[in-house]
């Protein structure tokens, strides 16, 4: 099955159709299972085995369950609020725990890299970054801007390998600044260290006056509705030598990716851009490198922060999350066992992670 918007009228509509059905169902599965539907995890992941298959060989059409998933959108990044206040600012101690916090490695929320060995997700983390400096080819001295920086996991990371980068950090999660204001006043870590600006802002209002050497975004596109505005941005912030690295959860389907069950509970107008998005919206900058890396590392991730999060319930069970904690725990038990058991599917070769190296056009 082709690219879905480049159908005929008739066969776009009926795909549509067929798409809303897919997703009802899901939803129905969803809530559920969150109003108490008891499923063994391991029926869950067979449930899913099964079917993902077929709708990523045969019909990823049906994988869109909203006409935005499949264009650009009007802003750069869309419900960015919501998203702060449904996902990135919720209790950060629930989220710490079950993302892991160690010395050099904080809460980092994006796939591990175990393909080199890893036998823990702080080794996992570590090789991710080691992996993106390779690529990235960062030298001692550049100044990076990290786009949608988390916890400061990668600038810290980073730092504490080259004595004299810079990072500068944007972020709007205020909890998450927090977080990096409180190491940045910490003299164990490299956030403290003068080299680390943070601006907790909206990156559809970002504005630097100072040009970077490399700019790197991990995980953060995934938020993004319009590529070819974001790329416009980071070209207006980049040194005329200097080089970019999109890392991106990624689809190798014709067309995006989301789920309702996701965009109502967990991300807001989230998506996963298909593999060949990238350089597809590329105008002020171009691709001059990409990779796919297998969804079997991100399975593995996603696997480890379940675990950690079913471990942690004892402790976070008491913070407040809008909610009932034994409601808020099925919504999130059901978002770790869905994309973990999706990230395997196929063994990782639909749905992974892409990473690109861009420089001025
Ligand atoms: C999946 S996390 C990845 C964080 C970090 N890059 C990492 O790898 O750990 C996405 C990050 O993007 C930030 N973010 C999402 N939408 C944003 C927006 N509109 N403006 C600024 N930051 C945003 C979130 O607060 C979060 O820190």
């Amino acid at each position: 099955m082709g690219d879905i918007t480049a159908k005929s009228p008739i066969a776009y509509q009926a795909t549509r159709l067929m798409a809303e059905a897919v997703n009802a169902t899901q939803m129905a599965l969803a809530e559920a299972y969150i109003n108490g539907l008891e499923i063994p995890d391991s029926v869950f992941r067979s449930l899913l085995h099964t079917s993902m298959p077929i709708l990523f060989q045969h019909a990823p059409g049906l994988l869109a369950p909203y006409e935005w998933v499949l264009r650009e959108t009007d802003s750069l990044a869309e419900s960015s609020r919501e998203l702060m206040k449904v996902q990135y600012d919720l209790p950060q101690a629930m989220l710490n725990q079950m993302l892991g916090d160690w010395q050099v490695i904080y809460p980092k929320y994006s796939t591990g890299f175990w393909e080199h060995g890893a036998t823990n997700l702080e080794q996992s983390q570590m090789h991710m970054i080691d992996q993106m400096i390779e690529r990235l080819e960062i030298k001692d001295g550049d100044h990076i801007l990290d786009f949608g920086c988390g916890w400061g996991c990668v600038p810290n990371y980073i730092m504490s390998k080259f004595p004299n980068v810079r990072f500068t950090g944007l972020n709007l999660s205020h909890q998450q600044c927090e977080y990096m204001r409180h190491k940045m006043e910490d003299p164990e870590s490299y956030l403290s260290s003068g080299r680390f600006t943070l601006h907790e802002g909206d990156l559809n209002e970002a504005q630097f006056t100072e040009k970077f050497d490399k700019i790197l975004s991990v995980g953060v596109f995934c938020h993004v509705g319009n590529m070819t505005n974001a790329f416009q941005k980071l070209a207006s912030f980049l040194k005329s030598d200097g080089k970019v690295l999109i890392h991106i959860i990624t689809v190798r389907i014709p067309n995006n990716m989301s789920s309702g069950f996701t965009h109502k509970y967990i991300f807001p107008h989230g998506r996963y851009w298909n593999h060949d998005a990238v350089p597809s919206h590329c105008r002020d900058l171009k691709t001059v490198n990409r990779w796919y890396m297998n969804g079997i590392n991100y399975h593995k991730t996603l696997t480890a922060w379940l675990e950690r999060f079913d471990e942690s319930q004892q402790s976070v069970k008491s913070l407040e999350y809008g909610m009932d904690y034994a409601k808020f725990r099925r919504i999130w038990r059901f978002y770790l066992l869905l994309l973990g058991t999706i990230f395997a599917t196929c063994d990782g070769e639909y749905n992974g992670n892409g990473q690109y190296l861009l420089t001025h056009a």
